[in-house]
């Protein structure tokens, strides 16, 4: 059984998180979406929030489940026993900080690859950033993010 962990701060899940998501259960049988730490944000949901969310916008897809760690995501990858973590690639901005990332990565352990795709153009502009700050200024999110969010954003 090849397992996946999709690890991320998302803060919020996008529809470009989304996309990748389905992606990646065409290729594995089984994918974590794992809500991990990153220690240069600072996050606008908590991590039971992102997790409802993320909970809610996954219900119908199968071979998903959803989870949260405060430690490496690698450690938590072994113990789940993935052979890869998938991250997506937006633009050419995105690889540096996430050839660093692979690179820390296979050094902390080897065993586990990391395998990238490449974002869909209609999401390729979005960030969870982005939607925050559109959505603070009263900018219409709605085909940004799954309905999960935009409650969310209501019963902040
Ligand atoms: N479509 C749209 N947006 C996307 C996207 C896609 N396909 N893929 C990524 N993004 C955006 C996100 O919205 C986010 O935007 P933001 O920076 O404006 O918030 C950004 O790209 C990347 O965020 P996200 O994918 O949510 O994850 P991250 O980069 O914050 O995740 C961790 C980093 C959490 C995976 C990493 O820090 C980690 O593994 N931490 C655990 C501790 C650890 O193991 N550290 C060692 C790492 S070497």
């Amino acid at each position: 059984m090849k397992i996946a962990v999709y690890p991320g701060s998302f803060d919020p899940i996008t529809n470009g998180h989304l996309d990748i998501l389905k992606r990646a259960l065409a290729v594995f049988d089984k994918v974590i979406v794992l809500v991990a730490y990153n220690k240069d944000k600072k996050c606008v949901f908590s991590v039971n929030e992102r997790i409802e969310m993320i909970k809610d916008a996954v219900k119908e897809l199968k071979n998903v489940e959803v989870d949260s760690t405060d430690g490496l995501t690698l450690a938590y990858a072994k113990k789940a026993k993935a052979c890869c973590l998938v991250r997506g690639l937006r633009a050419v901005t995105d690889f540096e900080y996430e050839f660093k990332m692979a690179e820390a990565n296979h050094y902390i352990d080897k065993s586990i690859e990391e395998v990238f795709f490449m974002s869909n153009s209609e999401y390729s502009f979005i960030s969870s950033s982005m939607v925050n700050e559109l959505h603070l200024s009263g900018v219409k999110i709605d085909s940004l993010v799954p309905a999960s969010v935009i409650k969310a954003y209501k019963n902040k």
